[in-house]
């Protein structure tokens, strides 16, 4: 890399950690534990709202605890707009129409019930309704959204993303196969519900992926260079909370606690992420996501230990800093085993939790260099990464998960 534009990214992300101090990292009203789900009437009435956006996806229409949430607020008068449709990685088409039916219906707020496409769509849908005249393209990156967003509950049905707690929505360009970023702390939910009824359904390689996804964000935003206190403690908290319970969670959907601890991992690594960012593993993520709707999560576990690796000298006093914490035995070993314990340590989980080494066919070699490319844009010069990769790194580890 260009030793002037490596000079460059890091200036970049020294003044945005400085820059970031003076925004609000607000975090969201968080409601926990068993029925929280019933509270969100209250909320309503609260801050006097009457017409509500409901947003979910087909199958969680049909589920219990949605059915009845979407009841209580129709027995209590509450004038309902109902979309059941969102798509795994929302597009800006689907946006749009979303955003149409929420001004036909003279919506006051959202509900988001569903995993990270849905809580996504939502914030979109949001940040759309109250800036009609910034176009969603327009949104793409940091600090776009001009005006406040109307009130925003988000319900995760999954333990993974975090996007309750996050200033981030990624959205897919269809037209350009590109996934991206919105980030502004406006996009913070009010209000995130954290009801275990949420997740017991979650199957388990849908409660592994999304689990290591939440792994991913806790450790990217701990290795990367713009932490603070709090982000520090919330990943680690995350860290281990995910080492200690989420293959008995996977194991055992009935475990309410296992899946009640499993979520409040997800938050804090979220609270973590957003602060500190993610890094060049959700950079290569997100690729596989826009060209072939690769499970986020799925893409996020399979790369995680190969990065970690690539990552070299530049990880070790972290990693062996996390191994320490997780296997205190260890602390007479060199930062070099420590690292390479704690990298074995993720392996070990992937395997427990059935995740491929490999991503096998589905990269297409001539796909390879256009996702390298992207992801480089993605990364750099936004993420504070231990190590600044090329495109030509970015291209060694595609390759490598083939
Ligand atoms: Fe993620």
């Amino acid at each position: 890399m260009n030793p002037l534009y490596r000079i460059y990214c890091r200036v970049y992300q020294k003044i945005l950690y400085i820059a970031s101090a003076f925004l609000s990292f607000r975090e969201p009203t968080l409601l926990v534990g068993l029925n929280s789900n019933q509270r969100i009437l209250s909320i309503l009435q609260e801050n006097g709202l009457k017409r509500m956006l409901l947003a979910t996806d087909a199958f969680l229409a049909t589920s219990e605890p949605f059915i009845r949430i979407r009841q209580q607020l129709e027995t209590s008068g509450i004038q309902v707009t109902l979309f059941s449709d969102t798509l795994p990685n929302p597009s800006i088409q689907q946006i749009e129409t979303v955003c149409s039916m929420y001004r036909k219906h003279d919506c006051q707020g959202l509900i988001a019930y569903g995993g990270g496409s849905v809580i996504d769509l939502a914030k979109v849908v949001a940040a759309a309704s109250s800036n009609p005249s910034t176009p969603i393209r327009k949104m793409r990156g940091l600090l776009k959204i001009r005006h406040k967003l109307p009130l925003l509950i988000a319900i995760p049905t999954t333990a993974g993303t975090g996007s309750e707690a996050t200033v981030a929505a990624v959205v897919t360009d269809e037209d350009t196969k590109e996934k991206y970023a919105i980030n502004d702390p406006k996009l913070i939910p009010k209000v995130a519900i954290l009801d275990p009824i949420n997740v017991q359904g979650m199957p388990f390689n849908l409660a592994a992926t999304t689990g290591l996804d939440a792994l991913t964000h806790a450790i990217e935003a701990y290795i990367g260079s713009a932490n603070t206190p709090k982000t520090k403690r919330m990943a680690v908290s995350a860290i281990k909370t995910i080492f200690t319970v989420l293959v008995d969670s996977c194991q055992r959907p009935d475990q309410i606690d296992l899946r009640s601890q499993m979520q409040l991992a997800a938050y804090q690594a979220g609270v973590a992420f957003t602060r500190a960012y993610v890094g060049n593993i959700h950079a290569l993520a997100h690729q596989l996501g826009g060209f072939y709707h690769f499970p986020h999560g799925l893409a996020n576990a399979i790369l995680l230990p190969v990065v970690l690796r690539y990552y070299g000298k530049s990880v070790h006093k972290k990693l062996a800093g996390l191994n320490s914490i997780l296997y205190p035995e260890h602390t007479k070993l060199s930062l070099f085993e420590q690292a390479e314990h704690f990298i074995s340590a993720i392996q070990t989980l992937n395997n427990q939790l059935k995740i491929p080494e490999k991503v096998l066919d589905r990269i297409q070699k001539a796909d390879i260099p256009i996702m390298a490319s992207r992801a480089f844009c993605e990364a750099n010069p936004l993420y504070p990464v231990p190590k600044l990769f090329t495109t030509g790194d970015f291209m060694a580890i595609y390759r490598e998960i083939m």
